[in-house]
């Protein structure tokens, strides 16, 4: 018999990091035993503002060596901007992983769950479901271009957007095949060929080209300023939304802010075929003016740990770790302070872990 059996690299990190990340793990382990699969969790030091007090970096040079080649990366939030300036804290750790392990899809979760308001009018629990798939690697985010005559009347900057056909097809690829995995099956492409008149009608044609493999999922494609509106007035529309690395990068950030508290957001850095490890964190930051007092929201963290186990294909834990979650937030005494409940960030991973079966 084949025992399914995880090895997870556990970074906490800074500040509030450090507090939700035992419920995350309290999560997993309640799955593991629900469920009958196998953690090995590594914890590590590293990439934290406190290793860089002590190493001068965030992390070793031989940091790939001591994660080395684990199944998942479960992040908690990394900075410290007191001792640490951000871009250095940021740039030396999770970026790092971004892209060091081709971390070619984000995503993000837009999901209204019970117990949290929702600052849409009139917004039930089930009305608001969908997924943001976000292109991670290149597009708008390139390092193509330069600045010529700075500080010149002749000043000039240019920063050119990077499409490559496998760049753009692979991430379409993901977005279709979750589609084609829920219920309504839809795709949404963000676009703007109207406007930035080369590289958008690009990638509507591969939109075109990939959803010619895939019959059973139906699409459609919105300019992004019209997108932006229609997630705020119509979010039941949406069921996978597929962006660019700046358009994504905006409505990854308004699609959980139209389904509440930046405490609950979840969100995957995703090698999909497997090549390297995918990573697992909460959207929120450390958190320093709250840090230490215990009262930090940890289902960002659990949620996170509940798309870990999606990817690791334990589908029913996944669903199981996010059905007590919802349960959870039912009640004040499940919730957190941030969500005008009485518990501890504790007491909430306690009540989550409790209902895992
Ligand atoms: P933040 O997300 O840490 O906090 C923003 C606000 O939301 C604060 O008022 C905080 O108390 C509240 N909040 C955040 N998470 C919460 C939770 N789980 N429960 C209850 N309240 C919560 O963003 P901020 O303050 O801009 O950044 C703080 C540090 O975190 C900086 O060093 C920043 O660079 C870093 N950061 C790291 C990220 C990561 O590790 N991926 C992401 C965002 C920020
Ligand atoms: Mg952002």
């Amino acid at each position: 018999t084949d025992k399914r059996s995880y090895s997870i690299a556990v970074i906490a990190g800074d500040g509030i990091g450090k507090e939700v990340m035992p419920e995350g793990v309290r999560a997993l382990e309640a799955a593991s035993a629900a469920f009958g699969f196998q953690l090995d969790l590594k914890w590590h030091e590293f990439s934290s503002c406190d290793y860089y007090l002590k190493h001068g970096q965030m992390m070793p040079d031989d940091w790939k060596q001591q994660i080395g080649p684990v199944d998942a990366i479960f992040f908690g939030a990394v900075g410290w901007p007191e001792t640490v300036p951000d871009h250095i804290s940021l740039w030396q750790s999770i970026l790092q992983f971004r892209r060091e392990y081709d971390q070619y899809v984000n995503l993000r979760p837009v999901r209204l769950m019970p117990g949290v308001p929702c600052p849409l009018a009139g917004r039930e629990p089930g009305d608001i479901d969908f997924w943001v798939v976000r292109e991670n690697t290149e597009g708008e985010y390139s390092s193509v271009g330069g600045h010529m005559f700075p500080g010149t009347d002749r000043e000039i900057v240019i920063q050119e957007t990077v499409m490559t056909r496998l760049g753009v097809d692979r991430v379409l690829r993901y977005a279709f095949d979750l589609a084609s995995k829920r219920e309504r099956k839809h795709v949404t492409s963000a676009t703007k060929s109207n406007g930035i008149a080369i590289t958008m009608p690009f990638w509507d044609s591969r939109v075109e080209a990939i959803a010619a493999e895939y019959a059973g999922v139906s699409h459609d494609k919105y300019h992004i300023d019209i997108l932006a509106a229609q997630f705020v007035m119509n979010p039941q529309r949406f069921d996978v939304v597929v962006a660019s690395n700046l358009f994504g990068d905006i409505l990854s950030d308004l699609g959980p802010a139209c389904t509440g508290t930046i405490g609950v957001a979840p969100s995957a850095n995703i090698n999909p075929e497997g090549a390297f490890p995918s990573l697992f964190e909460p959207v929120h930051g450390s958190a320093p003016d709250i840090a230490g007092q215990g009262i930090a929201n940890p289902v960002g963290q659990i949620w996170s740990a509940a798309m870990m186990l999606e990817h690791l294909g334990e589908t029913a834990a996944a669903a199981s770790v996010l059905a007590a979650i919802e349960e959870t937030l039912v009640s004040a005494n499940g919730r957190t302070r941030d969500l005008k409940g009485n518990a501890s960030t504790e007491e909430c991973g306690k009540a989550v872990a409790s209902l895992i079966a």
